[in-house]
């Protein structure tokens, strides 16, 4: 019998007091001592001086990541995806016709075992399969050509239980957002802030490939915003796992039969450029196999360390429009019945199957949003699909429980999504509900705060770090500036 407390209890973490003493070696420097926030815990505050980071696998560091380190004879790093107990994928983007392999080994700087050689070709994504790894491992690796060796890089397999790690957030990037919501300078910052925490993973949570605003919208260009954010998301090293947004137009109303149109465009080119996982004997998810695309590769769940993470996504299994329509205005939106959203028979039974043969320590869930529109989480916690009891009698007669309802049936530790573009923490019948803040976003405001009546609310911009041990769950908030050092803006444990 697992021992997961059906009622997960939340701390606050203050800078000095009782709650610092849990924190163990963690620093909060750059933090004020804590005031009470909404839920009665202890918010901490900056102070004005710059701060340093600390935390699990994070050393003391200020910021100054410089462009990712792109290999001769490649247009961007090597983005890993997939990774596994045994094995992790590395997908290479060639800049020319060149043949390469990838060098590996358990020590820095000794690679003593070699893939196949494969042959790449310019702008075309290469997927090798590294295996026959250790798991909880290190593994040191890099890329080589008939030209030389690239860069050193580093992967971790998956952490046995019982072994401490760090894996980090991001909300949506929106790159097309260019002056409003996204800078250049601010993202970089913030991924080098993500990769000095050393994460065994990284999640994006959508909105970061937006083709909502392209001038021209074909295979070729949305392609593009596919490989815009490759460079980017390469700063961090680690593999990333990616959160179907309502922007990325990747959902099952835009199909039409066809290999031309903007749905098909999307997700080929998120799953050629990002590898995404796919059920196997590692992870378990989304069986469906969509003419010209093959396996979405959109929901999907996986253990890690004692951690059990859960991605769900509602564009893929709902027939009509879930939010903006493709093309359309916005306003368009107000008129749906939010209730025709829906994960899907199918993926309602695999969340519910999953939860219930759980045996990890800590579930988290994460989705791109409640329903996939709207605005707020607590408030939309008990809406529609995602928590409306009552209103099950009547528009989902055959599933027994809502989803909010399963989470915390099952003890679910931490709920993430993104859409809102604000840092909110609320805490619903026991589940901490986590809304990501922008990562690059200059502006230090707070978007649809008012979605988020009673929340703990932080402004923009920054990453979540989030600790994994045995008996706890540490989310931090590592705001990061254009002018000065990151901080720990809120810190919370969840045991
Ligand atoms: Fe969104
Ligand atoms: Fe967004």
């Amino acid at each position: 019998m697992i021992d997961r407390p059906s009622r997960r209890r939340f701390i606050g973490l203050a800078a000095a007091g009782a709650g610092a003493a849990a924190l163990g070696p963690i620093v909060l420097a750059g933090c004020d001592a804590g005031t009470p926030d909404a839920t009665g815990a202890s918010v901490l505050t900056p102070s004005s001086s710059p701060g340093t980071v600390g935390g699990p696998g994070a050393a003391a560091s200020t910021l100054t990541a410089g462009p990712a380190p792109t290999d001769a004879g490649f247009s961007a790093p090597p983005l890993l995806g997939r990774p596994t107990d045994r094995s992790i994928t590395v997908n290479s983007l060639p800049s020319t016709t060149t043949s390469f392999h990838i060098e590996y080994g358990t020590e820095a700087g000794r690679y003593e075992r070699r893939t196949p050689a494969q042959d790449g070709v310019a702008g075309r994504p290469v997927e090798s399969l590294v295996g026959g790894l250790e798991p909880g491992t290190r593994y040191y690796y890099r890329v080589v050509t008939p030209t030389g060796p690239g860069a050193d890089r580093t992967v971790v397999t998956r952490r046995e239980p019982g072994t401490p790690f760090v894996f980090t957030v991001q909300g949506d990037s929106h790159p097309e957002r260019a002056g409003k919501q996204f800078d250049a300078g601010l993202y970089v910052r913030t991924l080098g802030s993500t990769a000095a925490d050393s994460p065994d993973f990284s999640i994006a949570m959508g909105d970061d490939f937006s083709v909502d605003t392209l001038k021209t919208v074909n295979a070729s260009t949305v392609r593009d915003v596919y490989l815009r954010q490759r460079p980017w998301l390469g700063l961090v090293g680690a593999p990333w796992f990616l959160v179907n947004g309502n922007h990325e137009q990747a959902s099952r109303a835009n199909l039409d039969g066809t290999p031309d149109n903007v749905a098909v465009w999307a997700q080929t080119s998120r799953n050629s450029l990002y590898p995404q996982p796919a059920p196997d004997g590692f992870y378990t998810g989304d069986t469906e196999v969509v003419p010209h695309i093959g396996s979405l590769r959109d929901y999907f769940a996986f253990t890690w360390g004692d951690l059990l993470l859960i991605f769900l996504d509602p564009y893929w299994h709902t027939p009509g429009v879930v939010d903006n329509a493709f093309g359309a205005d916005r306003t368009t939106k107000a008129k749906r019945n939010v209730w025709d959203n829906t994960s899907g028979e199918a993926q309602y039974r695999w969340f519910a199957e999953t939860l219930r043969s759980a045996t990890a320590r800590h579930i988290v869930v994460v989705t791109h949003h409640v329903n996939g529109t709207g605005r707020g989480g607590a408030t939309a916690a008990k809406s529609y699909e995602w928590g409306d009891a009552a209103g099950y009698r009547t528009n989902r007669p055959t599933w027994p429980k809502t989803i909010h309802q399963l989470m915390v049936d099952h003890g679910v530790s931490l709920f993430l999504q993104g859409h809102d573009h604000v840092f909110a923490h609320e805490v619903v019948d026991g589940v901490n509900y986590q809304t990501l803040p922008d990562p690059a976003n200059t502006n230090p405001s707070s978007d649809n705060a008012d979605a988020y009546p009673g929340a703990v609310i932080h402004p923009n911009s920054g990453h979540l770090r989030i600790g994994v041990d045995p008996d706890r769950l540490r989310v931090e908030y590592v705001r990061s500036f254009l002018d000065r050092s990151d901080e720990v803006a809120y810190a919370y444990e969840v045991r």
